[in-house]
């Protein structure tokens, strides 16, 4: 890869041990993908996660005097502060430790404490063409696809060195030529609520497991939790960074825009029985439900608008909890609007900062639980779990 003297200067130490850990971890990312050079980014987003190897990589950062370059925000972790409230976090002291040391870390080098997993909604929102660094399942898709900025499938490492060096190395998806669709997926079914798409993500994710699906028969826009919903679940069983809806999503006008010359490797049909199945293997759980967990990927303000307009009035059933996940962002407008307080007097708990892969949720193992994110399912926070759509999480609760 072609490097410049600047570059050398960082890879021999001259600006510090920090930049010269992001730089060879990007260019040996480089190399392995055979990129011809490094480009400037304007942003990224690290899926920071709390956990060992994310502090791992953050603390050789910090302590080599690294600040990130460019905006970089990150992930949800816990919220501390408020966790301590309802259970004791030091009955968890390693990986409290962990994600407490990894979260001062990322403060250190200058990242954005957003703490969302949805922040090209609000905290760190690309431009078309803009050329960024995003990892998080739902993020890397959705700025792809729906917003038309270039990003290659980032771990939070190269994310976060993207974000201290200010540059990538130019491969994938920050090539045009690599962001045709190399699969056609037929939609025949009407996907009648924002639940179906993450179904319809969890069955495509699976079934092509890499590439970028084209889909035909969506039979209207998306609206933004649906592409969230898809876009986050495509990229968890699977490893999808990208796709195109002709005539709707913005790279492709028509199919044959959307394949650019490619001949699709596969041909995907999913109806409802597809879709209905892929809700059964997710689901282990029957009887009643002692814990719902909605939030992942973080609600957005106008799905706390919906649950609040669910919950009010309503009381949560004794011996059930209920948890909303979402931004400090959403929350304060949420706030402002009346939505969390609605959702708080029926007896729901809205956290912000939190992801739900972390040790603050171990007490709901031994639970039945219950959530409408196949993402959550996956993550297993509960013992056995139901998934349904928002309003079916919030019936089975009252
Ligand atoms: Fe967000 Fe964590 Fe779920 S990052 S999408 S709450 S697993």
């Amino acid at each position: 890869m072609h490097l410049t003297r600047e570059h050398e200067q960082t890879l021999n130490g001259a600006f510090g041990a920090g930049k010269q850990a992001a730089l060879e971890l990007l260019v040996a990312i480089g190399d392995a993908f055979d990129a011809e050079n490094m480009i400037p980014i304007k942003r990224a987003h690290a899926a920071s996660s709390g956990q060992e190897g994310d502090l791992y990589f953050v603390e050789i950062l910090a302590k080599g005097g690294a600040q990130c370059k460019v905006v970089t925000t990150t992930n949800p972790i816990v919220d501390f502060d408020y966790f301590q409230k309802y259970i004791n976090i030091a009955d968890e002291p390693e990986e409290a430790s962990v994600a407490w040391k990894t979260k001062n870390y990322y403060k250190q080098i200058g990242a954005v404490m957003s703490q969302s997993c949805i922040p090209y909604l609000a905290e760190n929102i690309p431009e078309y063409e803009e050329h960024v660094a995003f990892s998080e399942s739902s993020a890397t898709p959705y700025v792809n696809s729906v917003i038309g900025a270039y990003t290659n499938r980032e771990s939070i490492q190269t994310a976060l060195a993207a974000g201290v060096i200010g540059e990538t190395p130019n491969f994938g998806l920050h090539l045009k030529e690599n962001r045709r669709g190399t699969a056609l997926v037929k939609v025949e079914t009407g996907l009648k609520d924002s639940f179906r798409y993450s179904l319809l993500g969890q069955y495509v994710g699976k079934k092509l497991g890499s590439g970028i699906p084209v889909f035909i028969g969506i039979p209207k826009r998306p609206t933004i939790d649906q592409y969230i919903n898809l876009c986050a679940m495509t990229n968890v069983p699977g490893a999808i960074p990208m796709f195109h809806i002709p005539g709707v999503t913005i790279e492709a006008k028509t199919e044959a825009d959307a394949f650019g010359g490619n001949v699709p490797r596969e041909t995907l049909i999913v109806t409802d029985r597809e879709l209905d199945e892929t809700r059964e293997e997710l689901q282990t759980a029957t009887g009643p439900v002692e814990a719902v967990i909605l939030g992942c990927p973080h609600y957005n303000l106008d799905q706390m608008g919906e649950l609040a307009g669910l919950l009010k009035g309503k009381k949560i059933k004794d011996g059930v909890t209920f948890w909303v996940n979402t931004s400090a962002t959403t929350k304060l407008l949420a706030e402002r609007t009346g939505y969390v307080a609605a959702i708080e007097e029926s007896g729901a708990r809205v956290v912000t900062d939190t992801c739900i892969d972390m040790f603050c949720w171990n007490n709901l193992r031994s639970k039945t639980g219950m959530t409408d994110s196949p993402k959550c399912a996956y993550y297993r926070r509960f013992g056995p779990v139901k998934i349904g759509t928002m309003q079916e999480c919030v019936a089975a609760s009252l």
